[in-house]
């Protein structure tokens, strides 16, 4: 069956049919998902009946997988999936909901700012999977903005002001956003900043996107408030409603979204409900700016 793909949402986000990722796919299946990638940045995929074997070989057809051991504050101990996945749920090992205050539940929390997956890792995240094997009876959706569209939209004299400009990315940063600062010292050396560019260009299409990120905390060379206040007009811009696709999740549903051009985040759902999501992320190519010499 041919690959077809219609847009779903504003600017971005395009609907699938043609795919089941029981199977291998075939080359020219694997280049309709890339160009469907570089053109729509979030694809959406009803209907997989996948495990994890079966999202793992999805995933690989793809590009390489970037592991996510010692991202998060479980112990590995307490690692419900393999580190091939981003543990998403709101689950402990033994598939129960985390209590309301446990402090891996309120770490988490943070994915409800908008962000850029591992833009808090020296070589960023490519492509987001994520998989929906069950989900709450209410909320929980996931947003996705168009940091293009966003880009695309600044008047000329942001525009000159972006330029050039490196940000300094941490969970440390998104977490003191909602005042969570409960982190160890192993934690917050584990979690130190990276650099990251403010304007990407995509390898492919040449876009220029915004690549906003909460876990962005500091501009290299601007006194703290200022940059924070800068970002802070910057996500506020990029995430208005005409650049916003919200996906209301469906068990099986599964949604690849691009990093490189995108920012999203999760809504809130009642928190003694389990949501099953499982990700599976793509390592980006490198980094997108000098690190500090250590
Ligand atoms: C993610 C993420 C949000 C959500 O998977 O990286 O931020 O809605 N998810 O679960
Ligand atoms: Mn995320």
């Amino acid at each position: 069956m041919p690959v077809s793909i219609r847009q779903i949402g504003p600017c971005l986000a395009g609907e699938v049919a043609g795919i089941d990722m029981r199977r291998v796919l075939t080359a020219s299946e694997i280049a309709d998902i890339h160009a469907g990638m570089d053109k729509y940045a979030v694809l959406v995929f009803h209907n997989q009946d996948i495990d994890d074997e079966q999202q793992l070989a999805f995933t690989r057809s793809l590009g390489e997988i970037e592991l996510t051991l010692n991202t998060g504050l479980r112990a590995e101990s307490e690692y419900r999936l393999p580190p091939t996945f981003a543990d998403v749920s709101n689950l402990d090992k033994e598939n129960r909901p985390f209590a309301r205050d446990d402090r891996r539940r309120l770490f988490a929390l943070g994915n409800r700012l908008w962000h850029s997956d591992s833009s808090f890792k020296t070589t960023p995240a490519k492509y987001s999977l994520l998989h929906a094997r069950k989900i709450p009876s209410t909320g929980g959706n996931t947003e996705f903005a168009d940091m293009r569209a966003a880009y695309d939209a600044l008047d000329d004299q942001t525009k000159a002001a972006c330029e050039g400009l490196v940000c300094e990315h941490s969970q440390i940063y998104s977490r003191q956003q909602i005042g969570f600062f409960d982190l160890t010292d192993e934690e917050r050396e584990r979690f130190r900043p990276v650099r990251q560019t403010l304007v990407r260009t995509h390898p492919v299409t040449g876009r220029k996107s915004l690549y906003l990120s909460s876990h962005a905390g500091a501009i290299v060379d601007w006194p703290i408030p200022e940059a924070r206040a800068f970002l802070r007009d910057l996500i506020e811009h990029a995430t208005q409603r005409e650049f916003v696709y919200s996906h209301k999740w469906a068990v099986g549903d599964l949604v690849i979204w691009d990093n490189r051009q995108t920012m999203h985040r999760g809504r809130p759902f009642p928190a003694e409900e389990a949501r099953d999501v499982r990700r599976t992320t793509i390592a980006g190519d490198g980094p997108t700016a000098l690190q500090e010499a250590a």
